[in-house]
């Protein structure tokens, strides 16, 4: 059975593609990615143009809503596989409105999945609106990735309201952790985040922070995963930190 790990945030820009896309490249175990963000930059990462993707989560969901079934057109990717996304994602929460078991429908599709992947990991686009509901009731383990930056702070008990609010219909739901983004240790503000992070979840639910590195930037543009873009850097050397990390809270 797969465990099904969403990162969520509802601020733009707080790492959830990069941690997502690249932990999944790192995991060594059969790994499925799902973009289930219209923006589709975890798919544009995989070097994937969105507007090539004809049959991606969106017309599966819609495919499933119409006729019980759906095509899968999973694509290997870098040994990783992804359910790639496009931009007509974003009418989905429109569309799912009067369905009524809306919240739900990506739990649905994903049943079928489970028992060919180790992991499953799904990025949701910075709102908190029926894609990312969607995405957490799917999940076993809800990871936030956090900005170092002091308004990255501020909508964290939002996010964190979601996730209780979730886990009434969703118990198997469990905060796994935050992760702190783009940290560089030799500022003041990078340590301050840090240590209020970990005074208001615990020491324990703060995992091992992903530094600030231009290779990351560098490596979206090419369309390569860290890992092999970059396998020296400090970026590649924190995402094998983490994604043990979670490899060891997970089992
Ligand atoms: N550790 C890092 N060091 C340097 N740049 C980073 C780091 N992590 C992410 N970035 C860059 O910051 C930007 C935002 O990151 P990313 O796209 O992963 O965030 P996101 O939470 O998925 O954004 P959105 O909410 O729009 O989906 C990207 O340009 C990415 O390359
Ligand atoms: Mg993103």
């Amino acid at each position: 059975m797969a465990e099904v790990i969403v990162f969520a945030n509802r601020k733009g820009g707080s790492g959830k593609t990069t941690l997502a896309y690249n932990l999944a490249n790192v995991m060594n175990k059969k790994t499925l990615l799902i973009d289930f963000d219209s923006q589709a930059h975890s798919t544009v990462y995989a070097g994937i143009n969105p507007f090539d993707v004809k049959y991606g989560i969106y017309e599966m969901i819609v495919d499933y809503l119409n006729t019980g079934k759906y095509q899968n057109k999973t694509l290997n990717i870098h040994n990783i596989d992804i359910i790639p996304s496009n931009q007509n994602l974003a009418a989905l929460e429109i569309e799912l409105a009067s369905y009524e078991g809306r919240n739900f429908v990506l739990k649905d599709i994903l049943i079928d999945f489970h028992n060919k992947y180790d992991y499953i990991f799904i990025d949701t686009p910075p709102s908190l609106g029926l894609l990312t509901i969607n995405a957490l009731n799917a999940s076993d383990y809800l990871l936030i990735p956090v900005k170092s930056d002091f308004l990255s702070l501020v909508g964290l008990s939002q996010m964190m309201e979601i996730y209780y609010k979730v886990n009434t219909e969703n118990p198997d739901l469990k905060f796994l952790g935050v992760i702190p983004t783009m940290v560089d240790k030799r500022t003041k503000i990078s340590k301050e985040i840090i240590n209020e992070l970990k005074r208001i979840f615990g020491e324990k639910k703060v995992l091992t922070p992903l530094r600030n590195d231009v290779k990351l930037i560098e490596s979206s543009s090419h369309g390569i995963p860290i890992k092999k873009y970059a396998p020296k850097s400090r970026a590649a050397l924190d995402i094998r930190k983490i994604a043990k990390e979670i490899q060891e809270l997970v089992k």
